[in-house]
Parts: C-alpha cells; structure tokens; sequence
C-alpha cells in the first residue's frame, strides 16, 4: 500500500471519529472501551485494530539494525509492531536506566505511521530468565531461582524472590514514566505486554524452600473469596477441580484443589509420543494434569506481574496483557508447557490474583485457532493475539468473529512483506476498518470459513439469511444458470474466509480472503420474498467514507442476478426486495 492510500486510510479512521460522535474531551490515551460483547482498542478517540507484527526477540536491539525493516513492515500493510525491551539492555548496571533505544524506536515509528506495542521483557521470557540484568542473575541469592525435583536450580527466576519482583517493578515503572513523557502526543506506544509466557519449565511447580513452605499453607483468603464470589462464571475446568473436592472454601492448596505432582514423576523436555501412546498424545493436551501444582503457580505469578503491572500504572495507564505458551499437543503437562501462565484453565486464579492485567493474550501457533479464540474470550476477555502464524483466513476470523483489538504473527520481519496473503488480509481489513470497528461486540458482524466441497453455510444477517457457498479462486459465475454447475474438484483449492457486515437493514460490507464466496439472500422479514441486488461497489473506506472504485454489474454479478466476494476485493451491497 502506497504512502497515499496510508494516508487516506489513516484519514478515514480519523473521520470515523467524528463519525461516532466522540468529543475531544475523550482521552487520547490508548485505553480499552467495551462495545457490545466485545472490548475496543481506544486510541486518540477513535477504534484501532491492530494489524500486527510481533518482531524476532532480538531484532529491534538497535536502530541500526531496524533501519532495513521498517519499509518492509509498511509494505506489508501492518499499522503496528511489537517490539522487546530488554531489562537486562535497559538497566545494565543496578539503578541506571537508558532510553535512548526506545526514543529511537518511537521516533522511526512515527516516522513510518506506524503503532508500537512495546514487550518488557523483565523477570521471564519463555519461562526463563534470559533477559534479566547481569546484575540480578549474578547475585542469585538476592534474586533467588527456582528448585525442581531433586533440588535441581535452573535460570528461572522464582515467584518467591520479592526483592526480584521489586527490582523489575521498579525498572518497569522508569519505563512507564519514560514512555510518558516522551508519548504524550501523538500516542505511538498502544499497549504493553508484561513479561513473556510466564510459567515454570521442567516442573510442575517451584520446588525451593519458600515456594514448599507456602503450598503446605492455606490457599490465601482472597482467591478462596473470589472463587466463591464467582463459582457461577468459572472457567469449567477449574470449577470441576474444585467441585472434585467438594468446593472447600479453605484448606491447603491440595486440600482445595487436590493432589500435586508425585515426586516419582520426571517432567521431561516435550510429551512426544513414544513414550506416550498416540492415543494420549491425541488426549494429553486436553486434560490436565495436577491441576493444583498449576493453580499454586498461575497464583503466585499473577501476584508478582500484578505488582509490576501497578509500578507501571502508576505512571502510565496504558492497557497492559500478559501472553501465555499453550498446553498443546507436545506440550501437555505442566512443566513441559509453562505451569502457572495465564492459560484458560487457570483464567480466574489470574484474574483474581491479577485484576490490574487487561487481557490474558494467547500466543496462537495451534491449527485449532477458532477453537482457542473462544476459549481466550470467555467471560469477556479482550482478544488480543500477539503471536501466530500468517495464516490470512485467521485474520478475518480474529477480527470478524471473535472481534479481536489486534492480530500479529510472530517474527514478522522474516516473511517478505508486500504480496503476501497475510498482506492482502491486512489491506482489505485496513479498507473496512471503520465498518468492522462500527459493528463489532454486535449481531451485526460475523466470519465463516469454507473449502472446496462444503454445504452451503446459512448465515442470519441483519435482516436476512445468507446462503454461503464457496467459489474458490477460479472463474466464477457470469450468468445465472452456470451457477449450478459444480467446480472440479481441486485438491489445492484453498480455504475462504469472509468477513461479513451488516451496516443498516439493506446495506452490507464484505470481503473474503484466500478465496471467493457465493451470498444468496433470503429475507427474515414479513414483505416481499425476492432479493435484488442494488448497488455493488468495490471500494474503500477514506476519511470515514466509502469510496467507490468500481460500480459493479452485468458479468460481475451473474447479470445482477449473483453476488460473489472476490479474495481481497472490499464491498459494499445493498439489496432490495421485490416480488
Ligand atoms: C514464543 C515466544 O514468546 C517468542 O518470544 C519466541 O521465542 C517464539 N516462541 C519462538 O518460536
């Protein structure tokens, strides 16, 4: 996408502003705002969606390292990239802080029109410690690690080390006010990720001296109050843990959730199967695996990045996410994925333990993406995806059915830019924005995906039930009666998505990624049965208004008669009826 279109696009994101009536008293302080059943990304008035990219860990360690990526990031229609603080790189030596690395990651930014989401790499990063100063890895018995089975210690920093947890809170907080004062205007930096993946390795829990001591204890008050306060709305994992020991509201963590880790049990690298059986394989990733151990950590680690969290906020009240390593297929046991991130099982522990974190954000490599999607959005939680594969139906299904604030595949400077279908989802996404961010959270917005040789998909939309069927990327229908004739059957023929919009009774946006879709109408409505098609315009959403490029009929609608959605093409349609 030229400099032009950005602009015009940019433009028409400022116009949608106006639009929905927002006054100038608004906080232009990115912040969260519910609409509906889903929770918006608020920046300087107006609703972001961000079309992401999540940087390689070390990548943006200098500005002179970046210089050759920022024109790929734009080229590839991204509005917004994720990019790693490193503690260690921030405060090499105890108390002195430098910033110069991140004046000079917003300034190019801006200078390129795009959006940062900043990742603070403190205390963990996948599990472990690597990016902790020297000065706190070398003075381990102030900034005590963890113990695994046999005693054994590792580079992972433990929950229990409150001078740790004050260290980093206290660099996080010299963050904050940094970005303040340097991001007051215009506002660059959207939101934080605190920490990354959280969660111990190669045990079920932490096995030191005070980590023991507390799981022998009481389960603390305040979690036992909030289960109780929300027993209703539990994550049903965690309630049937629970129930299993007949909702005890106080006792030992065993005694509450039952029994931990036994001690003959070695968690190794990855659960591959041999030793397990495929069949565990299949199974092991979806159940859980002594869940208290899991529970305990998710509790103690909320706590910690709670405390962080607040030193930040205290200065800067950007919405702020902690990110989470899945249980998955390799990864089934705790230990051997994170145990105690913010998974969906131990989703209330962390928001009780964490009230201060906004979302709980899914690192989504998983095939079953939808699937995890709804998991992440239960009880409300903002969906908000910073890491995944470029994968371009997800794009649609994020942002159309589980109303994301943001999509970003992992190490995004390594897949070429322009050209690719990740780009191709981003710009139609860029060119609906405001129409997208208007219906979401409402019944007036959805996503399918379909592939060759499915049934047709029925779909209530506004006033009509839409009839879906898959077209694929060939030649598609001119005229009425070769619609019927099914394509060859191609074994390649990839999978479509489409976003679909329902902007007033009889007026819709699509569009459809990866490949193209049918919609036959049929309305819900007492009045005529037969749906014309009235305008079809190919176009874009400028300065809040829609732009048409091409007015669309005759061999373009089947002769007024078919509407397909063509991959990457933004439409806007409205239909009559008649009889
Ligand atoms: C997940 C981590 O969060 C990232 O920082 C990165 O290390 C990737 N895994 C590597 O695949």
């Amino acid at each position: 996408m030229n400099s032009v279109v950005r602009f015009s696009i940019m433009a028409a994101c400022a116009a949608l502003f106006v639009i929905q009536g927002y006054t100038q008293s608004d906080s232009g302080v990115p912040h969260l705002r519910k609409q509906g059943t889903a929770t918006q990304l608020i920046v300087d008035g107006r609703p972001f969606l961000a079309l992401a990219g999540e940087l390689g860990n070390n990548t943006a360690t200098s500005l002179e390292n970046m210089q050759p990526i920022w024109p790929k990031l734009v080229s590839g229609n991204l509005n917004c990239v994720l990019v790693a603080i490193s503690w260690a790189q921030m405060e090499p030596t105890e108390g002195k802080y430098g910033f110069a690395l991140v004046d000079g990651l917003i300034q190019e930014a801006r200078r390129n029109n795009l959006k940062l989401v900043f990742l603070w790499f403190g205390s963990w990063k996948n599990g472990l410690s690597s990016y902790a100063p020297y000065w706190v890895k070398t003075d381990y018995k102030r900034y005590p690690r963890i113990r695994i089975k046999g005693g054994k210690t590792l580079e992972l920093l433990s929950t229990f080390g409150d001078a740790t947890r004050d260290a980093d809170a206290r660099a996080y907080r010299a963050l904050m006010r940094h970005i303040k004062e340097v991001d007051s205007v215009p506002h660059t930096v959207l939101m934080m990720q605190v920490e990354n993946e959280v969660g111990v390795l190669r045990d079920s829990r932490d096995r030191s001296a005070p980590s023991n001591k507390s799981f022998a204890g009481p389960v603390p008050k305040e979690l036992m109050d909030y289960l109780e306060r929300h027993k209703d709305t539990l994550a049903p994992e965690l309630r049937e843990v629970w129930a299993a020991q007949g909702f005890r509201t106080s006792g030992t963590w065993e005694e509450v959730f039952g029994p931990g880790k036994p001690d003959s049990f070695d968690v190794p690298i990855q659960t591959k199967s041999p030793p397990m059986s495929a069949e565990e394989h299949e199974t092991s990733w979806r159940k859980l695996h002594w869940p208290v151990d899991e529970i305990f950590m998710a509790w103690n680690y909320a706590r910690y990045v709670n405390t962080v969290v607040e030193a930040g906020k205290k200065e800067y009240d950007l919405p702020m996410y902690v990110n989470a390593w899945l249980q998955q297929p390799n990864h089934a046991w705790p230990g051997t994925y994170p145990s105690g991130g913010p998974v969906p099982q131990v989703y209330d522990i962390w928001r009780a333990g964490a009230p201060s974190v906004d979302i709980l954000a899914p690192d989504l490599y998983l095939e079953y993406f939808d699937e995890v999607c709804a998991r992440f959005t239960r009880n409300g939680n903002p969906l908000f995806i910073p890491e995944t594969s470029t994968n371009a139906t997800n794009v649609l299904s994020a942002f159309g059915k589980f109303n994301a604030i943001g999509f970003s595949p992992f190490f995004i400077e390594r897949s070429p830019a322009p050209d690719t279908d990740l780009s191709a989802a981003y710009g139609l996404v860029w060119q609906l924005a405001p129409a997208i961010a208007a219906q979401q959270g409402k019944e007036t917005i959805a996503a399918v995906r379909l592939n060759q040789g499915d049934a047709p998909l029925d779909l209530k939309l506004g006033n009509y039930t839409m009839t879906l069927s898959y077209v694929g990327m060939g030649r598609v229908p001119i005229a009425p009666d070769q619609s019927a004739a099914p394509a060859a059957h191609d074994p390649k023929a990839p999978e479509a998505a489409a976003i679909l919009i329902a902007a007033g009774p009889d007026e819709f946006y699509f569009g459809s990624v990866g490949g193209g879709i049918r919609i036959a109408f049929a309305p819900t409505t007492p009045g005529p049965k037969i749906v014309g098609l009235g305008d079809v315009q190919q176009g874009k959403f400028v300065q809040g208004e829609w732009r048409v490029v091409r007015q669309l009929g005759g061999d373009d609608t089947g002769q007024g008669e078919i509407l397909t959605v063509r991959p990457n093409v933004p439409l806007r349609v409205t239909v009559y009826r008649y009889e």
